[in-house]
């Protein structure tokens, strides 16, 4: 599904900033993986999405998506197949515009540009859509989505993001903004659009109980490279202490708080 080959990021190369901040990654996601990625601040967790997305060029290396060689297609192509959630729940959709007519965008994504227009039977179909969230959205079609909480707008750009029926998704910490019961909801959310429509995940979070509990595998990034990689029956024992010890073995380092490094 996304074969990633001997890839690199530097920032501000040959300056005194020089930030080598993804260092030679290697990694096979299989169809239906559903990975989650853990890793301390800076370790590169964002910037490889952002590569995998298209939003900064690669140093070196190569992505290949579905077989073909994506390294250097556009973002807004990649776009189509690849859909993405960040942790601000004001970035997914826009305020100034309607429920509905959010909506109706994420739905010609969806049809890739194909031309639909916004009318009753769109409407009814926008009711049923939202009425899985159970948030009473399906009455709110009108409202402005900047009118919304949080919680529900970051439901509603998960939402969104199947509508536009992405391949793959990449969720960027997309809960940590939230509340926790919020963020429980938007989780189960999660859980059950991937599951229903099969969707290759990587999901980024601090939460290390997460990291556990969620996907059928798991890595761990530190300063720019891959420094753990285990599958479901590895993660099945896990626990949040036996991951830290992990890492710490990994580094070979003592961390005067080492929880506080990875749980923040
Ligand atoms: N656009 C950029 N320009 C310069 N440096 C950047 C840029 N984006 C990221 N970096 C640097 O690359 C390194 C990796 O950052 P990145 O945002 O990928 O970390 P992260 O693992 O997502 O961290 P966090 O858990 O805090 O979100 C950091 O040192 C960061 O400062
Ligand atoms: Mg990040």
């Amino acid at each position: 599904m996304l074969k990633i080959e001997a890839l690199s990021k530097v920032f501000y190369p040959n300056t005194v900033n020089e930030k080598r901040a993804i260092e030679y990654i290697d990694l096979n996601v299989n169809e239906g993986d559903f990975i989650t990625v853990v890793g301390s601040n800076g370790s590169g967790k964002s910037t490889l999405f952002n590569l995998i997305a298209g939003t900064y060029p690669v140093t070196g290396g190569k992505i290949i998506l579905n077989g073909k060689d994506v390294t250097h297609t556009p973002e807004y192509k990649r776009a189509f197949t690849i859909g993405r959630i960040f942790q601000d729940p004001n970035v997914g959709t826009a305020a100034k515009m309607s429920l509905e007519d959010n909506m109706i965008t994420a739905h010609r994504k969806g049809m890739k540009g194909l031309k639909i227009s916004l009318n009753s039977e769109k409407r009814q179909l926008f009711k049923e859509e939202l009425k899985q969230l159970s948030m009473g959205l399906e009455e709110r079609l009108k409202d402005n989505v900047g009118l919304l909480s949080g919680g529900q707008r970051q439901a509603l750009t998960l939402l969104m993001t199947i509508l536009s029926r992405p391949q793959m998704l990449l969720l960027d910490e997309h809960t940590a903004a939230l509340d926790p019961s919020n963020a429980q909801i938007v989780m189960d959310l999660t859980t059950q659009f991937i599951e229903r429509y099969n969707l290759t995940t990587l999901m980024v979070t601090h939460n290390m109980q997460h990291a556990i509990d969620f996907g059928n595998r798991l890595i761990m990034m530190d300063e720019g490279k891959i420094i753990l990689d285990l599958n479901a029956s590895e993660k099945e024992s896990l626990t949040v202490p036996k991951l830290v010890k992990m890492f710490k073995t990994i580094k070979k380092k003592e961390y005067a708080s080492d929880e506080g490094l990875l749980i923040l």
